[in-house]
């Protein structure tokens, strides 16, 4: 009897990358102890790669004659996603959403179809029975007659079911439970997840149904999960924050069909994910006048300015090497500042605890926000108070200097819109029509600053 020879492999857990062998680091994406031995099935066995090439019949085509038309895209009746996507969900893209696990991923894909009761959705699940799906959307409080849930694991069966309803929308929660006849591993497995995949892209290429794909990551980053998805979905939105804050920041990381660094903010409520359209009214809490160490910051994030507060705490250092720790702001960056303070400005900072705090659990990633860094850790070492109505927008250069960031402008309104009097930007940034109630003070470096702001 002629049995099917099974052979297994390594794949990076990280990248995806095969491998023959074990390695302690793959060549690839160079981590380190991310191979997996997985089986892999070999010999003649028709796999859905050998009849792609043959079934497509399609033939190339020169590009000016490609039949155009602007691409549809469909509402989810959800403005913060709707915006995150570029302005609805593209009809057949495959949209991947991840996060750590309880963070909201079923909530939001459930939350969607609940809340499009015109469209005919297929809820696909793997993780929950019907019966749970069921309790949830009772606390959601919706109840759409158009929505179809499909408790079902079986990648083959679910692109069947698919084909024969042709529903307007289609979630599939999660990627890590499907599998597929077509390879030998284990559900959530490298070579599993990207079968998974590749079967749902096709299903949304040919058919045009926009899919949304549900995957985790772990704290650590990704154990065979969407950082290998990545490059195969049209679009990447993934959940940052903390789980047990009541925000959860959703964050565009790839869109094919739309800007990415977009941000979408929510609330995790009793009934579900709320959206917040204005996310700086949560990222400055109100608190009595009279705190220091507290700079405001006003950020871009995309294409929406929001400000945030910045916290930091300057204090002797009980051991000889002195602590640097930094949430949500890269800690080298924070050393630099600390550095360029210390050499520019003569504050002796080296034998000092530093930390520093981004509010809202929030990342920010935009130089803009050296200024507020810098002047927050100022006022925490001297203990001064910066009033509550100032904030600030600028790069802090290595000599000192404070460089001009983009889109002035509209971090100056943003700030006059939510009452802040006065905004300290770089002295080579030209805000020609700053708003009414707002003064512009333009500084050059750090410290000229320290005389005007710390007298
Ligand atoms: P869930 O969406 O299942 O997370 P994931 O699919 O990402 O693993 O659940 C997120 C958490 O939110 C869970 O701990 C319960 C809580 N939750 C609410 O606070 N309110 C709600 O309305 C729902 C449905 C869940
Ligand atoms: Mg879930």
């Amino acid at each position: 009897m002629a049995t099917q020879k099974s052979k297994t492999s390594w794949f990076c857990t990280s990248c995806g990358n095969e491998s023959p062998k074990w390695m302690g680091r793959c060549p690839a994406c160079g981590e380190w102890n991310t191979m997996v031995e997985e089986t892999v099935a070999t010999g003649k066995k028709e796999g859905p790669k050998s009849n792609a090439a043959v079934s497509s019949g399609r033939k190339p085509e020169p590009l000016s004659s490609i039949d155009f038309s602007a691409e549809q895209r469909i509402s989810l009746n959800n403005a913060e996603l709707d915006r995150l996507l570029g302005g609805g969900i593209v009809e057949g893209s495959l949209v991947l959403i991840g996060g750590e696990p309880g963070i909201g991923k079923s909530t939001l894909s459930l939350q969607i179809p609940l809340g499009c009761p015109s469209l005919k959705t297929l809820y696909v699940t793997g993780e929950e029975s019907a019966k749970q799906v069921k309790l949830r959307a009772n606390r959601l409080g919706g109840s759409a007659e158009n929505c179809l849930i499909y408790s079902e694991t079986l990648m083959e069966n679910i692109i069947a079911e698919a084909k024969e309803i042709q529903p307007d929308l289609m979630v599939v929660d999660s990627v890590q439970t499907m599998f597929s006849q077509a390879v030998e591993s284990s559900p959530g497995s490298v070579s599993q997840i990207k079968e998974t995949a590749a079967q749902l892209l096709r299903l949304a290429k040919e058919t045009g149904i926009p899919v949304i794909l549900i995957g985790h990551i772990t704290k650590e980053g990704s154990i065979a999960g969407p950082k290998i998805l990545e490059h195969i979905v049209d679009v990447v939105l993934q959940f940052e924050g903390d789980n047990r804050g009541t925000y959860r920041l959703l964050r565009s990381i790839k869109n094919r069909f739309g800007s990415t660094s977009e941000l979408a903010v929510f609330e995790m409520t009793g009934k579900g994910l709320r959206e917040v359209s204005n996310p700086s009214e949560m990222l400055i809490p109100m608190h009595a006048e009279g705190l220091s160490g507290v700079a405001v910051s006003a950020t871009m994030d995309g294409t929406r300015p929001f400000l945030i507060e910045v916290q930091a705490l300057v204090s002797s250092a009980v051991y000889g090497t002195p602590q640097r720790s930094a949430t949500g702001f890269d800690v080298r960056r924070l050393n630099m500042l600390l550095a360029v303070l210390e050499k520019r400005a003569g504050f002796k900072l080296s034998m000092k605890d530093v930390f520093l705090n981004m509010a809202g659990g929030l990342k920010v990633t935009e130089p803009a926000c050296d200024l507020a860094v810098v002047c927050a850790v100022l006022s925490s070492n001297f203990d001064f108070c910066i009033p509550s109505d100032i904030c600030f927008a600028g790069e802090v250069g290595l000599s000192g200097e404070i460089r001009p960031v983009s889109q002035t402008e509209r971090r100056v309104m943003e700030a006059a819109r939510l009452g802040f009097k006065q905004i300290y930007v770089s002295s080579f940034s030209g805000v020609d029509n700053a708003p009414e109630g707002i003064k512009v003070i333009k500084v050059g470096d750090i410290a000229t600053l320290c005389r005007t702001l710390f007298k």
